[in-house]
């Protein structure tokens, strides 16, 4: 097999990315960016009062992303903030300062330091049609509104937080429209990538399918 430069996962939130990031990561033995983390942490330092322009060396010097089991845990110097990143609180946030010019140029090259030379699987929004529009291999993973509400809703539960389920779809379908509808990097695959649809496939089935894509792409 040839080596693998850069695979690119976009799409919605809750579409199981970051499941299938980790676990390509872990099969190929890539270095990986859930650039999505990036901006929740800008929006969580962000909150805590930080000036906009420190924040990316602080993210830079401070943190550190710890792959373990399914889980990606992010550590703030020796403060475990995983769950605190994971809010939808945050989350909103991180959607509303995304679509400012400032904070995507603060976090580009950022991104783009994420790759090393094992090779990098990144996870996002714009990955394959901005931060790595030269991968060779970039994939859009998407779902109905209402499964990926369901997924982020085990998810949250398992962190131990309350949810309500008809205010998740309410605040998902809402996060969607805008990142997909904004003026700077929206939301939408790139014209060479592979769209799944993965609303009636299993985190394996889905997997599998792009085990395949990396075959037919780097034999
Ligand atoms: O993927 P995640 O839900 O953690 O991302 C949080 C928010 O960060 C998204 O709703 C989106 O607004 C923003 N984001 C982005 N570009 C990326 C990754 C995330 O604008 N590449």
């Amino acid at each position: 097999m040839n080596k693998i430069n850069v695979i690119t996962i976009d799409g919605p939130s809750a579409s199981g990315k970051g499941s299938l990031a980790r676990e390509i990561a872990k099969i190929y033995n890539l270095s990986i960016l859930d650039s999505g983390s990036l901006y929740r942490l800008y929006a969580y330092f962000a909150q805590e009062g930080m000036k906009s322009e420190l924040i990316s060396n602080v993210i830079q010097e401070n943190i550190e992303f710890k792959l373990c089991d399914q889980d990606m845990i992010i550590m703030n110097v020796d403060k475990d903030i995983t769950d605190d990143l994971r809010s939808e609180n945050i989350a909103a946030f991180a959607s509303e300062l995304s679509s400012n010019r400032e904070v995507r140029n603060a976090l580009f090259d950022l991104q783009r330091s994420f790759y090393t030379e094992k090779g990098l699987v990144a996870d996002g929004r714009d990955m394959g049609t901005v931060v790595f529009r030269d991968a060779k291999l970039k994939i859009y993973l998407t779902a109905s509104a209402e499964v990926r509400a369901k997924r982020r809703y085990l998810e949250l539960q398992n962190r131990g937080q309350e949810v309500n389920m008809p205010a998740l779809i309410v605040d998902i379908e809402q996060r969607d429209l805008k990142d997909s509808s904004r003026e700077l990097s929206p939301l939408l695959p790139a014209d060479d990538a592979h769209i799944i649809d993965s609303s009636e496939m299993s985190l394996e089935e889905v997997i599998c399918y792009t085990k395949n894509l990396i075959k037919e792409e780097y034999l």
